[in-house]
């Protein structure tokens, strides 16, 4: 039992599979230059094929080992710069220019990823024992509605993952740990915390007070790319749309750094998204920058391995329950592993 509880607790820390995962920025990944990420624990090389369309390779070279990475992009393919060897986006090499009729061309040794482009970011899929094949990626409505206008902002952070979403599934921290903030200082200190189940996940909301501090949460959990939900009420002089929405997505670095993706979200159209952009950029981008400070701090400067000596209370129902989603779907994960391995053993 030590030992599955052990399992499980190891690839929640890396990071669930059968899942996709925000890596990168849309433009950090330009045309003709090879860009590195790291997620899950694996190096990847991220490319645009001559269309424009992403490609995604274990960073690795088949040949010696050295990082895809400092190659270059020829064309639809990618080429290890030690010694020229080429490979195409499934990972399969096609060149090997420095030996004629080289053994090695048509073999595929290097994992490709399905990647995919949304919203300003781009996406990984990472497959377990049960979706080999992508799972659909379904992104949050705001993505795609022409009600909303985002700006994605993303942070590396030196904590594993569930720190985030910890973080994220605890709404009461927004009144003392962000109190001197542009918005964040309205509001109860005292409260109760309840949980609302939905069709994909849960919300976690405060009972007593609502639209006027960061006062819900929703986690969406039941999706190949889980994300979360939360609206802080903005005064008008921070201009049109409402208030200010966050989606944010959270990536597995490795078991002691995750990536942060956070899209700033106000729905507005026409002039008043105009007049919010600009307000955004000249005057509140650097206010929220403050906030997310302030909670990367926090989670930084906490031990790898708080769980073990904390003392949750109600506030907390929120934080159990996400950790409870991630328990659930690591115990099927590692059925799904362990069948597949029985099958392919007999
Ligand atoms: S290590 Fe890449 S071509 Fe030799
Ligand atoms: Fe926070």
């Amino acid at each position: 039992m030590a030992d599955d509880r052990q399992r499980i607790d190891d690839l929640v820390n890396r990071g669930l599979l059968d899942q996709w995962y925000a890596v990168a920025k849309s433009v950090q990944v330009k045309p003709g230059k090879p860009h590195a990420v790291k997620a899950l624990g694996r190096n990847l090389v991220l490319w645009r094929d001559a269309s424009g369309a992403l490609k995604c390779l274990e960073d690795y070279c088949p040949h010696r080992g050295a990082r895809l990475s400092r190659g270059e992009v020829l064309g639809d393919n990618i080429a290890c710069r030690y010694h020229g060897v080429t490979l195409d986006g499934s990972g399969t090499i096609v060149r090997v220019p420095a030996m004629p009729d080289c053994a090695l061309e048509g073999r595929s040794p290097v994992e490709s990823f399905p990647v995919a482009e949304a919203c300003d970011a781009i996406f990984v899929y990472f497959a377990g024992a049960e979706h080999a094949e992508p799972l659909p990626l379904t992104l949050p409505e705001e993505f795609t509605s022409p009600d909303w206008t985002s700006i994605l902002c993303v942070a590396p952070w030196t904590c594993n993952y569930r720190y985030a979403l910890d973080n994220l599934a605890d709404p009461m921290h927004g009144s003392y740990l962000h109190a001197n903030s542009f918005t964040l200082a309205f509001g109860a200190k005292q409260d109760q915390m309840r949980i609302e189940r939905n069709a994909t996940g849960f919300v976690v909301t405060r009972v007593e007070q609502q639209g006027e501090n960061f006062d819900w949460t929703e986690m969406v959990t039941e999706t190949a790319a889980p994300y979360c939900r939360l609206d802080i009420p903005y005064p008008a002089a921070a201009g049109p749309g409402g208030p200010f929405r966050i989606i944010g997505f959270t990536t597995p670095v490795d078991e002691g750094d995750c990536l942060v993706f956070f899209w700033r979200l106000r729905k507005a159209s026409g002039l008043p998204r105009e007049v919010w952009r600009f307000l955004y950029r000249a005057t509140l981008e650097a206010r929220h920058w403050h906030v997310l400070e302030q909670d990367r701090e926090m989670l930084e400067s906490m031990p790898a391995d708080a769980r073990k000596r904390e003392m949750l209370y109600q506030h907390d129902i929120g934080v159990a329950r996400i950790r409870q989603a991630l328990v659930n779907k690591a115990k099927a994960q590692l059925a799904a592993h362990d069948a597949a391995a029985t099958r392919s053993a007999g």
